[in-house]
């Protein structure tokens, strides 16, 4: 089993459009995928047309004192199972910080997974704090996806510091561009060359596209209403290179 996570400090760049695609793309691939939606907004688990409740909470679960068999569900899509979010994941620091070892307590709830799935996805909540120190011990690839603007360059460089001070030494960071407006001039240029931002960016770009936004609507990833869509084919071109990257982890 391999865990990618889906993770920014900001909100709103595309991590749960990213997540649920390339999650269920992987499970066409013939992948057992489970995709846990960590954020208690539940976006995930409503594009996945899941009600987004845990019984027992967040706290259980992370203790393994929930069996993950009553609280993950099924979706529409064969191959592709999803961990719902539930609100009272606002609180899920607050219960790490009552842990023994905080960092690796979600590592450790997953365990029961290991032989039941070939990938976790995990679409993490827009946050720096103990849910995402215990994200970056859980994952061996913290996928990162990034707007192309100065500002949120920045804030991958902290991204980096905070997985050079607190993730393990193995996490592979891996940055992509997302939603990139070609008519602005600073998503062409800093997006035109991916490369140029170092060797861990992905060359995969993905449009701004209001194809995307049609997701909440139907309810599916795009690859299930817009196959064809140039925004499908990007996130089909995304997921060979992440598949690709998992090999070398
Ligand atoms: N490539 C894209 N093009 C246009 N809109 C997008 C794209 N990706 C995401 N969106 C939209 O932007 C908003 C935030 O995206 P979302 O994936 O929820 O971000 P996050 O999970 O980082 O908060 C949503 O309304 C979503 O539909
Ligand atoms: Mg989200």
């Amino acid at each position: 089993m391999q865990t990618m996570a889906v993770y920014n400090l900001k909100g709103g760049v595309g991590k749960t459009a990213t997540a649920v695609n390339l999650a269920f793309l992987a499970s066409r691939d013939g992948r057992r995928t489970l995709l846990w939606d960590l954020d208690p907004q539940g976006a995930a688990s409503f594009y996945l047309r899941v009600k987004a409740k845990v019984r027992g909470g967040g706290k259980k679960l992370l203790r393994g004192t929930t069996a993950l068999d009553d609280v993950i569900r099924a979706t529409t899509f064969p191959g592709l199972d999803l961990l719902p979010a539930d609100f009272s994941y606002r609180r899920l620091d607050l219960a790490l910080d009552e842990a023994r070892k905080p960092a690796k307590q979600l590592a450790a709830a997953m365990l029961p997974l290991k032989s039941r799935y070939d990938l976790v996805v995990l679409d993490c909540p827009p946050s720096v704090s103990l849910v995402s120190e215990a994200v970056l011990h859980a994952a061996d690839l913290l996928l990162v996806p990034v707007i192309p603007t100065t500002l949120s360059l920045r804030t991958l460089r902290q991204i980096e510091e905070f997985v050079e001070d607190q993730g393990p030494r193995r996490l592979l960071v891996v940055p992509f561009f997302c939603m990139v407006d070609v008519r602005k001039r600073m998503h062409r240029e800093l997006a035109a060359v991916p490369e140029m931002q170092g060797e861990a960016f992905l060359r995969t770009t993905i449009p701004s596209a209001s194809v995307v936004e049609r997701m909440g609507v139907e309810r599916a990833p795009l690859a299930a209403f817009a196959p064809s869509s140039p925004a499908a084919q990007a996130y089909a071109e995304l997921w060979k290179e992440v598949a690709g990257r998992l090999q070398t982890v």
